[in-house]
């Protein structure tokens, strides 16, 4: 009896080392389940650069909040699925999605056409824009005004974009920082004479951080309307239907409106709600 329980021993020895457990990041394996019981929901990784308030952030805990923390949670709730945040800086963002290491991204993230050859997007959420940062005593009136002087933007964001085609590719003038509010901060410092990011943040920021005398300059001429979308991987045409299904009814039944207003403060104007 000793021996065959020694052989029996030995035979799970030998099926632990050639089935290791499953990496920490797969499905948490568990008995296969009964009809009645439906097997847990998957949890889908979110990516998301978390220096970016009032979208997304870290809380004095380290905790990740802010506006698409609620409107993920609450789409994900309408549309049957279970969501974790994983801070993931903006530079490494999209490839991370791109290697399945996340599976969804809401990083307020503009829905553009070069984007879109390389994920999915779902409907947009939130609409936005681009705006100017400067001192209070600057002279800057108009985006055209930025052409020689020195800029402050986050690296590979819609704001460098429209810098980098204003001052073109060479220009030594564009600064690049691996976050808008490093990028914020430079312009506090004085080492830079304005910042052009999405206007939310710019608002964010200036509103409270009074000691920095900023003031901000639209454009709205130069900039072009941009709208953020939820991505998923190129092809993942299932999540993207569970998302889109969240997304429309966190729309129609009024959450959106609510997170939008615990977030900002008031209602979102007509045309943000419905696009
Ligand atoms: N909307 C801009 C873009 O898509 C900036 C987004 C940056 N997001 C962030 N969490 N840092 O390029």
């Amino acid at each position: 009896k000793v021996a065959s329980m020694l052989v029996a021993g030995l035979v799970l020895a030998a099926c632990g080392k050639k089935e290791p457990a499953p990496a920490a990041s797969a499905p948490v394996a568990s008995a296969p389940a009964s009809a009645a019981e439906p097997a847990p929901a998957k949890v889908y990784a979110v990516g998301t650069d978390a220096a970016y308030a009032p979208f997304e952030f870290q809380n004095e805990k380290g905790e990740i909040v802010g506006f698409s923390v609620d409107l993920l949670n609450a789409v994900a709730e309408k549309g049957g699925f279970k969501v974790k945040f994983v801070n993931t800086p903006w530079e490494g963002i999209f490839n991370a999605l791109g290697q399945g290491d996340r599976d969804v991204l809401i990083s307020s993230i503009t829905i553009t056409d070069e984007r879109k050859q390389t994920m999915d997007f779902s409907d947009p959420y939130f609409d936005a824009n681009q705006l100017i940062a400067v001192k209070e005593n600057s002279k800057v009136a108009k985006f055209d005004d930025l052409k020689k002087l020195k800029v402050g933007v986050q690296t590979g964001t819609t704001g460098d974009e429209v810098v980098t085609k204003l001052q073109g590719k060479t220009a030594t003038t564009i600064k690049r920082f691996e976050s808008t509010p490093l990028a914020l901060k430079e312009l506090e410092a004085g080492g830079v004479d304005a910042v052009v990011a999405d206007n939310g943040v710019v608002i964010h920021y200036v509103a409270n951080n009074a000691g920095a005398k900023f003031k901000t300059v639209s454009d709205t001429k130069s900039f072009a309307p941009e709208q953020y979308g939820i991505a998923v991987k190129k092809g993942n045409a299932e999540l993207l239907a569970q998302i889109n299904k969240g997304l429309a009814a966190v729309k129609a039944d009024g959450t959106y409106n609510a997170i939008y207003k615990k977030t900002f403060g008031t209602e979102p104007a007509a045309a943000a709600a419905s696009a």
